[in-house]
């Protein structure tokens, strides 16, 4: 990240109080301006200096200008914080500059950390078209705010670290044959490898197979058990049930199919393992982190071909195997060698004789959003990062999922977040981050109201 980076600015009114039960209520929504919207040269926004420090409320800092015809300008009216890191913020609001002058209500989804003019914590927003979503009516600016990054992080996880297809769920994408057709330079370096060669496609999730998530409190893991029941997967969340298991196990959208206790992570690796095996015969093959190393490695432990209930950890086939101790990857699957049948033995044995090949299971796979864990994967087991760039970099995934949730959400098969609490005004932002970093904020999002 830059020196010098936005937080958002939001003014002090527009935030209608709570009801009689306390839950935050959405300000009723304006209605779009008749006439074209004027733009200011300059706007206040907060700057942030320096790593650890608060943001600055900054005045006469000037507004952005567009660059090409993909570019809109969209008038900030309500930001969702990220509670445990708020480098990928994202807000909701209306777009008022681009080629046809009309005034949407719009969910702009900014993952380009590196171009300032579009961060959120200010005003006016530069966004790509293919990174904003049209919010319906039933959705408000608040909670449009609360669900696109994590909407993405869902969508790429599952569609390219996982290769689900999204396209028997109202004609959403199959990401994974769509990166497939790009020309090779559409990916950068960095993420062609996650994208073309971690997940061979005979290893791809279909309906039915399980998906464990970690920290299934999140809000990306809300997204997640969201998009895999629609396409059929079954999960898994794993989360504090004493703090949230009555909401998750209640929720129309997010219920998962199994919800197990974090407290003692050893036994709910073990109870992961026991109920997909139960229920499925093929275990858990996918799983998804949103904490940190520490629960990754619990989910790698679920993972492992291997796994050895008393030391908890999925080291049996090291002990045993010799290559994968030395760190080499699991031999593949056994292949049937079509010259073995009429090659002659060296010892003159017949064909058939030798021993047969251990046919291994496919690998699973475990994506960390928060990281991967510090020990090597076990055998049996890769490691995934996600490449949210392409969500920015490659029009066509960014067009593809942003028209997906643009349909999701007029169907509303999508929910947003729960909203936790409302704070209103630029200045309120530091505050709002000192919330979270106190662990206030928790199932769900602090939104900064912007007017
Ligand atoms: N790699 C990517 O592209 C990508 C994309 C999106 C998100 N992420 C990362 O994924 C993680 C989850 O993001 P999210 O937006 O889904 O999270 P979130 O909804 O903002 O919060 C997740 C959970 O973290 C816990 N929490 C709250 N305050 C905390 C604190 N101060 N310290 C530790 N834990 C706290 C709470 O759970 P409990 O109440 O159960 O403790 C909360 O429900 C973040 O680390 C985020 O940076 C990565």
């Amino acid at each position: 990240m830059s020196g010098v980076s936005f937080l958002r600015r939001v003014s002090l009114h527009g935030f209608r109080g709570r009801s009689k039960s306390g839950v935050p209520q959405p300000e009723t929504e304006k209605p779009p301006f008749k006439t074209a919207p004027i733009i200011p040269e300059t706007q206040t926004v907060l700057l942030l200096h320096a790593a650890r420090q608060p943001y600055e409320l900054t005045e006469n800092y000037p507004v952005s200008d567009l660059r090409d015809d993909h570019e809109v300008l969209v008038q900030t009216r309500a930001i969702g914080l990220n509670p445990v890191d708020w480098k990928a913020p994202e807000l909701a609001g209306e777009v008022i500059k681009r080629r046809s002058s009309s005034r949407l209500k719009v969910l702009v989804i900014s993952t380009d950390y590196r171009d300032l003019r579009k961060s959120a914590f200010q005003h006016y927003v530069v966004a790509l078209d293919y990174n904003t979503v049209r919010l319906p009516p039933s959705i408000s600016h608040e909670e449009g705010s609360t669900l696109g990054v994590a909407f993405v992080a869902a969508a790429l996880s599952l569609g390219v670290c996982m290769g689900l297809d999204f396209s028997s769920v109202l004609d959403g994408p199959d990401i994974y044959s769509l990166i497939r057709q790009l020309p090779p330079d559409a990916l950068a370096p960095d993420v062609r490898d996650e994208c073309l060669n971690a997940l061979p496609s005979q290893e791809r999730a279909q309906p039915g197979d399980w998906l464990a998530v970690w920290g299934g409190s999140s809000t990306s893991a809300n997204l997640t058990i969201q998009l895999a029941r629609l396409a059929g997967l079954r999960t898994i969340a794993v989360a504090d049930t004493a703090k949230h298991g009555v909401r998750l196990s209640n929720h129309r959208s997010t219920r998962p199919d199994l919800l197990v206790d974090s407290h003692d992570p050893a036994r709910a690796v073990a109870v992961i393992r026991a109920n997909a095996a139960r229920n499925g015969g093929r275990g858990v093959r996918f799983a998804i982190d949103t904490r940190g190393k520490d629960s990754a490695g619990w989910l790698a432990r679920a993972l492992a071909r291997d796994y050895d209930a008393e030391k908890n950890d999925g080291t049996k086939d090291k002990e045993t195997n010799p290559a994968a101790a030395a760190g080499a990857p699991p031999s593949p699957p056994g292949t049937p060698d079509s010259d073995d049948e009429d090659s002659d033995d060296s010892d003159g044995g017949r064909p058939g004789d030798r021993p047969a090949r251990p046919i291994l299971p496919p690998d699973a796979h475990l994506i960390g959003l928060t990281g991967l864990p510090k020990e090597p994967a076990p055998a049996g087991v890769v490691y995934h990062t996600v490449p949210i760039k392409v969500f920015h970099e490659v029009p066509a995934v960014g067009r593809a999922l942003v028209e997906w949730l643009e349909r999701l959400l007029a169907r509303g098969l999508v929910a947003p977040a729960d909203i936790i609490d409302v704070e209103r005004g630029l200045e309120s932002v530091n505050r709002g981050l000192d919330r979270m970093r106190r662990g206030e904020i928790s199932g769900g999002k602090l939104v900064v109201r912007v007017d």
